[in-house]
């Protein structure tokens, strides 16, 4: 039986079909799960529009996670449909490009530091929130994460910052929603080719370094994500909650290996 037949959830952060939120809507639907997505009001939202009849998507919501007005208007939208959530994936992230550009010394601003932790880290805590009284026979919230949390990369600037702090929100809603029945976890996927990444200087060269230099000497893929993240929400992971998993080709454990 697929692992995630009778579950419902809503994915979050769908921009393209390279988006990671479109790889891991793929494998719940593949899985058996009724799939819901959301997106930025607009564009965003008129793309996952169109893809949701690949997923027999029953609903698309515009949800802009910079605004409470509008997560409580989205959520407000789900109840009338799904009176029970059982699964939440939070694939959501920006930083004001010029904060992007040169040394992170250099770049961070206030502003830009600012909203890159309200939109990628605090929206996760905000998301949590409206979700859990849906998550009447417990669940599972899902995000996403990047290593440049907890070591320096090259061109990640602020957003490393944003992750840590992402990656502590994923712990301590853990340990507040565990007694609901939620787990919390975060996946940590290396560098994926998406319109996000795209924003990164030099993402060519990050990628190009992970094939040369990861123990299985490749990139990992959104199906190899959206595996993970089928795993993490389903029953096979029902005694994990609060952990980063890495899904980047093992080069979390690497220290130092020179690229082929
Ligand atoms: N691509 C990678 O290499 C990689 C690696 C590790 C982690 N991640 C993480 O995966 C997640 C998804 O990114 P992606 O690479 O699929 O890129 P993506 O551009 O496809 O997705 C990012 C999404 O965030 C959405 N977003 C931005 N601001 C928003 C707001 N105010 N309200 C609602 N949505 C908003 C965008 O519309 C977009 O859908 C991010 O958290 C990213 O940091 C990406």
């Amino acid at each position: 039986m697929p692992i995630l037949e009778g579950k419902r959830a809503l994915v979050a952060g769908i921009a393209s079909k390279r988006s990671i939120a479109w790889g891991i809507a793929r494998s719940f639907r593949r899985e058996g799960a009724e799939v819901a997505l959301s997106a930025l009001p607009g564009r965003m939202l008129e793309r996952a529009e169109a893809f949701a009849p690949e997923i027999d998507a029953p609903f698309c919501l515009g949800m802009d996670v910079g605004s409470d007005e509008s997560i409580a208007q989205a959520f407000g939208q789900l109840k009338n449909s799904w009176p029970r959530l059982d699964i939440l994936v939070h694939s959501i992230a920006f930083a004001p490009g010029d904060n992007l550009k040169g040394d992170f010394a250099d770049s961070v601003s206030r502003e830009g530091f600012r909203v890159a932790h309200d939109i990628s880290a605090y929206s996760f805590a905000a998301l949590a929130r409206a979700a859990a009284p849906l998550m009447t026979d417990g669940g599972a919230l899902l995000t996403l994460s990047y290593s440049g949390s907890t070591r320096a990369v090259q061109n990640y600037n602020v957003m490393g910052p944003a992750k840590a702090s992402l990656e502590a929100v994923t712990r301590a809603l853990a340990m507040d929603l565990g007694k609901m029945g939620i787990r919390v976890n975060a996946l940590s996927p290396g560098p994926v080719k998406t319109l996000s990444a795209a924003g990164i200087p030099n993402f060519r060269k990050m990628l190009h370094h992970y094939e040369g230099a990861a123990p299985l000497r490749r990139n990992v893929s959104l199906e190899e994500v959206g595996n993970a993240a089928v795993f993490l929400c389903s029953e096979m992971a029902s005694g994990i909650t609060g952990v980063v998993l890495p899904v980047d080709a093992g080069m979390g454990a690497v220290g130092l290996s020179f690229p082929d």
